[in-house]
Order: C-alpha cells, then sequence, then structure tokens
C-alpha cells in the first residue's frame, strides 16, 4: 500500500478528512516533549475527534514504553495513531501499531510481526530521520538496540509542515540534518541501492545542500525545503537502509551522547575517504560529489570535514581512547553488508582511531 505525502500547513483540515473517511473517532497522540514547545500546538490540539495523549518515552525509547503505549491504546479504546515529533516519537507510534495487532501474552520482539488495519499518521517535527516515510522504527530492549523491520510500519500518511522546525533548536537542526545527507548518500552508495533510491537520495542531497543556509536561519523556504529533502532520505534509505557510517555511530550516541545524526557524520567522511582510496564506485562516488556541488571526490570529503568542524565549532565532545575496544566490538556486521566495500575489524578500528584523534 502505498503512503501518502502531504505537503501543508493546513493539517486540522486534513487530519479531519482522514478521519472522516475512515471513520476515526478517537486518537492516540504519540509525542514528544517538543510538542508543547510547536508553534502549531493549539492549532492541532483543534482536531474534531477525542484524543489521548502517550509521551512517556526518551529520545533512545524503551521496549517497556512502547508496551505501555499498547496498553494506552487499547484501554482508550482508540481507533487511530497520530504521530508528532522527531524520529524516535514517529518510532514509538509504528511499534505501538505493529504491537497492538499482536498478542500481548509474551515478548513482542520474539513473535511474527503481522500486519493491521491501524490508520497511522505521522507529522514529523524534525528534518533528519525520514522516519515518517520508512518502514523502520529503533527502540532499546535490554540496554541493546533493536531494529524493528516490517512493510506495514510506514506510515499511511505523512503529513510536512514546516512551522514545526521553526523552534527546534539550532544545534538539533544542525543534528537531524547531518542524519539526512549522511543518509542520503548512504543510500547512494549501498549495495541495495536501485535506480528509483539514487533519484531520491540525490534530490535530497541537492535540497540539502542549496537550502543549508536558509534552514540554518529559519527561512520559510529553508525549513520547508529541508523538511522535504529529509523525506526524500527517508525513502531513499526505506529502500536501501544505511551503511558502515550508521554501524559505527551508534556506540557514538550511547557512549557519549552524541546525537545520532551529528555521530553519523563523524563517521562518514573518513569511510568514504577510506574507500575513495581504495578506487570502488568510482562513477557514483563522483556523482555523489557533484550533487553535493562539488568538482571532484576529494573536494567533496574535504567540504564534509570543513561542514563538520564549522557548524559543530562551539558543540564540543570528548572522547577517551581507552574506549576503543568498546567501539571496535559494538559495530553491527547485518550493517556492514550493505557498505559498498567490506571493512574487517582492523580497518574499523583504524577508522575509529581517525575520527577520535580530533576529540581526545
Ligand atoms: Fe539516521
Amino acid at each position: 500500500m502505498g503512503q501518502q505525502i502531504i505537503l501543508t500547513t493546513e493539517v486540522v483540515e486534513r487530519l479531519n478528512n482522514i478521519f472522516d473517511s475512515k471513520c476515526i473517532s478517537k486518537v492516540l497522540l504519540v509525542c514528544d516533549s517538543a510538542f508543547d514547545y510547536l508553534q502549531t500546538k493549539e492549532e492541532y490540539l483543534k482536531i474534531k475527534v477525542e484524543y489521548v495523549f502517550f509521551n512517556q518515552f526518551t529520545s533512545n525509547p524503551f521496549y517497556e514504553d512502547v508496551v505501555e503505549g499498547v496498553k494506552v491504546f487499547k484501554d482508550s479504546k482508540c481507533d487511530a495513531i497520530v504521530a508528532i515529533g522527531g524520529g524516535s516519537a514517529i518510532d514509538v507510534a509504528k511499534c505501538i501499531k505493529l504491537y497492538s495487532g499482536m498478542s500481548d501474552s509474551s515478548n513482542y520482539l520474539e513473535q511474527e510481526c503481522k500486519e493491521n488495519e491501524v490508520p497511522l499518521i505521522a507529522i514529523p517535527t524534525t528534518s533528519g530521520t525520514g522516519s515518517e516515510s520508512t518502514k523502520y522504527a529503533v527502540i532499546y530492549y535490554e540496554g541493546k538496540k533493536q531494529s524493528v523491520t516490517h512493510d506495514s510500519l510506514v506510515p499511511e500518511y505523512a503529513i510536512l509542515d514546516y512551522r514545526n522546525l521553526i523552534t527546534l533548536p539550532l544545534y538539533q537542526k544542525k543534528c537531524t540534518m547531518m542524519d539526512a545527507l549522511c543518509q542520503s548518500i548512504e543510500s547512494w552508495w549501498s549495495v541495495n541501492a536501485t535506480e528509483e533510491s539514487r533519484v531520491y537520495s540525490k534530490k535530497a542531497l541537492q535540497m540539502i545542500m542549496a537550502n543549508m543556509k536558509g534552514y540554518l536561519e529559519n527561512s520559510t523556504d529553508g525549513n520547508a525545503n529541508m523538511l522535504i529533502a529529509a523525506n526524500y532520505a527517508g525513502q531513499a534509505i526505506n529502500i536501501t537502509q544505511t551503511t558502515a557510517a550508521h554501524a559505527m555511530s551508534y556506540k557514538l550516541t550511547s557512549l557519549y551522547g552524541i546525537p545520532h545524526g551529528r555521530a553519523v557524520f563523524m563517521c562518514l567522511p573518513y569511510i568514504w575517504k577510506y574507500m575513495a582510496e581504495k578506487n570502488v564506485l568510482l562513477e557514483e562516488f563522483l556523482k555523489i560529489a557533484e550533487a553535493l556541488g562539488c568538482k571532484n571526490v576529494n573536494e567533496a570529503i574535504n567540504l564534509l570535514y570543513k561542514m563538520n568542524d564549522e557548524l559543530f565549532e562551539e558543540n564540543k565532545v570528548v572522547m577517551d581512547s581507552k574506549d576503543i575496544n568498546i567501539l571496535v566490538e559494538s559495530v553491527n556486521p547485518t550493517r556492514l553488508k550493505n557498505n559498498p566495500l567490506p571493512l574487517l575489524e582492523n580497518e574499523i578500528r583504524d577508522l575509529y582511531n581517525q575520527i577520535m584523534e580530533k576529540y581526545i
């Protein structure tokens, strides 16, 4: 089933139309802590149906949070879910939807996923993960990251309202934008890339580069276009999944609290340089460089290093060289299978050493 992507500021009207067409009378609103700061909050709450809030989760949501969400959804007799928030809120909502159709007598993570009819509408408030258009959700169980993947996790509707980016703090804007940028690049070079996914990657990259300035200055066009770009990047990884830069980033986030997009961006230029020196994917690497507005691959990699320095100059990160083994051991081999070049343990170690050099 295809997804409807709606670009609008007439959100309430569109939601009400969806509620009418699907005979929805009560919704579960899955929101993160940013909801209270949204310029659109009061307006969104004018929807014509009853609603129940669910916001009991953190930015790296736990499986137990989702279980609680399923309970609230069922006990309140909601018949649809609306997620308003960043990637975590949307991921929680996706899992609530999926698990609400499964048996609550055993662990959902151990059951076979089943499609259900619960309508899910996602309204992203960051331009980063593109989660509003992917079949993936990330939650944590017993301290370990779990990737939940199922076709039915793609929300039926994604509503993109640029006004939701206005109140996003600048550091978060930078970090989430880098997630979108890395996802476009990784999707482009993923072994799963298709003609279609590369069209999305290219559009995303070109739009990110063209709108970065306006977006960081909070202009209407900048915000609106960045939201679309992040959605394209989401559609690209929905086809291809991510690669080594994402795989290497997760421990940087859990160990040092570095926001996801920034952690991925800290890894990506080093991985690209490493692969470029091996002379693989020459043609595609050049196309990625060109989409970034550069003449060649070296220029593009240097641009990314420079962007990392300039964008995050004021937000210091400190790492500990003693953590190197923890980092190397953390890399999920599944995600490396999508990388255009296999990376061995010693190569990953070498890459982490290069990345850490700046931050110790
Ligand atoms: Fe990501």
